[in-house]
This record gives C-alpha cells, structure tokens and sequence, in this order.
C-alpha cells in the first residue's frame, strides 16, 4: 500500500471509495464538486495493487475576521469499509500533513471524531479562540499547527467553501 497524490485516472475509484464508506454519496458529491470548480486541493490516494482504497482531501479555508493566515481544512476523508482499522487513514492524515506543510499551509483544520484526530496533534479550536462557522459541540472543531505558534495571534471564524453548504 502506498499514498500518492490523486491522479485524472483516479476519479471514479475516488467516489466509490467515499459512497462506499459515508452513508449517502454526498461527501462523494463534493469532492467531484470541489475539483470541478477549480480549487486548489489536496488530494491523496491510497493504492493497493492497482486498486483505491483510501482517499483524503484537503480544500482551502479562510478565517474570519480576514488574516493572512495561510489555513487548510481537512475533510472528506474515508477508506474502503473493509480495509478499516488497519492504519491506511493514520497514514493519509501523516503524509496529508506533511505535503500540506509542504504547500506552505501554516495550520490545518477538521470537523471530525474528537476520538480521532487529536492523535495527530489536532485540538480543539476553542484553545485558540478559532471557531466553526457551524454549530457543532465544543472539541469537534478541532485545529493543528504545522507552524508551531502561527495561531497564537489568530481568533475568528473559519469558513470552508460555499460548496460545502451545499452538500448537505
Ligand atoms: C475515519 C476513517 C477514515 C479512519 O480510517 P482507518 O483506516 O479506519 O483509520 P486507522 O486504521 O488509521 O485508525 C483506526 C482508528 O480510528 C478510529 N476510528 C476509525 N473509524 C472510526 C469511526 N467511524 N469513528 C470513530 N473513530 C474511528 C478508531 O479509534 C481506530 O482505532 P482502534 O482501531 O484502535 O479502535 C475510516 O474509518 C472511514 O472511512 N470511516 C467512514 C468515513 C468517515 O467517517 N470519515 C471521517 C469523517 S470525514
């Protein structure tokens, strides 16, 4: 198993991988919405054999009142149903973090499992004073550094693309 960067030949294993592990193909639906309107992902496959079975994308967001942060949300991420559990997303998230801090992202966000995401170094938001443009619990909006001490000047409201109003 080996994590790539998505390629055009990709695309149609990418969607089954995401309909296949979220309960409807809407995730499935943004990410083809995502890349179709042009934005500047970041885009990781798993590969097996030929085979996807594994896919994380990150997408661009912006921070409320305007920074010049350079900020990065992590969503959707999924892997086959039956290749869960056996590391393939610790591995997606470990290289998405590193070409993420390589694209010279300074931080990085997530609305996901607060079981989940803080083994990667993710907490939440609120510890400095970032919040969700959504109403979600405290710790399910979580944020990580890939600058150490780039968000200790920042607050405000992150909001991810348009798009991703519209996929629920
Ligand atoms: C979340 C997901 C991408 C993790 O990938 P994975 O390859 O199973 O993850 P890993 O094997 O690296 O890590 C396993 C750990 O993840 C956690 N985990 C996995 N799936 C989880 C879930 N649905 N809810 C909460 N925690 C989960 C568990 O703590 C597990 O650790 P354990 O096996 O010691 O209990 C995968 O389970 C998945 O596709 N789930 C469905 C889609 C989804 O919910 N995506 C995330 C939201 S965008």
């Amino acid at each position: 198993m080996h994590i790539r960067p998505e390629q055009s030949t990709d695309i149609e294993q990418i969607r089954k991988v995401n309909t296949a592990a979220f309960p409807t193909d809407a995730e499935a639906n943004l990410v083809d919405s995502l890349r179709s309107a042009g934005i500047k992902l970041i885009s990781l496959v798993a590969e097996e054999n030929n085979q996807i079975i594994g896919h994380i994308l990150f997408s661009p967001v912006t921070i409320e009142p305007e920074s010049k942060i350079k900020l990065i949300g992590l969503a959707p991420m999924a892997v086959l149903p039956d290749r869960q559990r056996q590391g393939i997303g610790t591995q997606l998230v470990n290289e998405g973090l590193k070409v993420c801090t390589q694209a010279g992202y300074e931080a990085v966000v997530v609305l996901g499992h607060p079981d989940y995401y803080p083994r990667f170094g993710f907490e939440p938001s609120t510890n400095f004073g970032i919040q969700s443009e959504y109403n979600v619990p405290a710790g399910v909006f979580m944020v990580k550094e890939l600058q150490p001490g780039v968000l200790s000047t920042v607050s405000g409201t992150v909001k991810y693309h348009p798009l991703f109003n519209d996929a629920w």
